[in-house]
């Protein structure tokens, strides 16, 4: 990769930012040394006109074995809460930087994604696994619960009693059960992954880049709200996305109304 050689590896081509976990030797496990790295990798990258969307894979057989056992619990723990705190606020920071990230963003999981890997996952906007993958929470089998908000991911995106299962027998479930169980959007062949991807990021490129924007949030926020609170922010972010891009979705209206050049409903307007 191009930009980097360190723990967090990334390359910008044609408008996708390929950012990669890049400790394959400790199976992309998260130690705060990468926690701190991605947390500047995603600022390099958010504003970036040459960006329009982000995809996020592991280097080797991982996409990432969790926390670091050894640097993130064991050495922060031996610091003290202060040191415990710290290490958490540099994951949780990027894990939520992620949620917000004003690119869509994509998770390509090519293999083993453990505990608080979950985080990262469920931050990616959209998540395409290879079959071979294997998903675990791993935590039981070491005598942690699922912290760093894993359980909440696995609440908000599976059934009761998948996420129960997961919590509580750490067995683990390949790329065709994780989509199956809707804890990715799908699942095809390893050597399929990264041309799958690129097609589901070009889907993407294709769009108006604040409406992509908005709408994300927006499908992250209205769950928790009752209907009338959903249709009131769904109006005033309209309302906020419209001062930025008078003109893109004017173009939209203008192209199907008056040219007749395309349909909304079959794909985006061209930009
Ligand atoms: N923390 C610290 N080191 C790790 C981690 C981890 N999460 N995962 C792998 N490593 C290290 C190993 O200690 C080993 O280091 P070494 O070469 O210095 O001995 C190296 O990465 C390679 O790991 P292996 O176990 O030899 O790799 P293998 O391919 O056989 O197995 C597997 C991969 C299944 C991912 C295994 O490494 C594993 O079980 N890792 C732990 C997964 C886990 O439970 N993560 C924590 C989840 S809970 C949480 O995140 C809060």
């Amino acid at each position: 990769m191009s930009e980097a050689t360190d723990v967090v590896a990334f390359k910008v081509e044609d408008g996708i930012a390929w950012v990669k976990f890049n400790r394959p030797e400790k199976r992309n496990c998260m130690s705060p040394t990468l926690n701190r790295r991605m947390m500047e990798v995603l600022d390099e990258l958010e504003f970036r006109d040459d960006v329009g969307v982000l995809v996020l894979s592991g280097e080797g057989t991982a996409w990432s074995a969790g926390m670091d056992l050894k640097e993130y619990f064991r050495e922060t723990e031996a610091l003290g809460l202060k040191g415990v705190r710290k290490s958490q606020s540099e994951s949780y920071g990027w894990f939520r930087r992620l949620r917000r990230y004003q690119k869509p963003t994509i998770a390509m999981v090519n293999g083993w994604c453990f505990g608080g890997g979950f985080g990262p996952l469920f931050a990616c906007d959209l998540a395409i696994s290879a079959d071979e993958a294997k998903y675990g929470l791993s935590e039981i089998n070491w005598g942690i619960l699922p912290g760093g908000g894993v359980t909440k991911v696995v609440v908000d995106l599976l059934p009761m009693r998948d996420a129960m299962w997961l919590t509580l027998t750490g067995e683990l479930i390949d790329g065709k059960q994780a989509a199956a169980m809707r804890l990715v959007n799908e699942s095809v062949p390893l050597e399929k992954l990264e041309e799958r991807t690129r097609e589901v990021a070009n889907i993407l490129l294709e769009k108006n880049p604040v409406a992509l924007k908005y709408a994300k949030d927006a499908v992250r926020r209205v769950g928790d709200m009752s209907y009338d609170d959903a249709e009131e922010y769904l109006v005033r972010m309209q309302e906020a996305a419209n001062s930025f891009d008078n003109e893109g979705r004017k173009e939209g209206i203008r192209q199907f109304i008056d040219e007749k050049s395309y349909k909304p409903g079959l794909g985006a307007y061209k930009k």
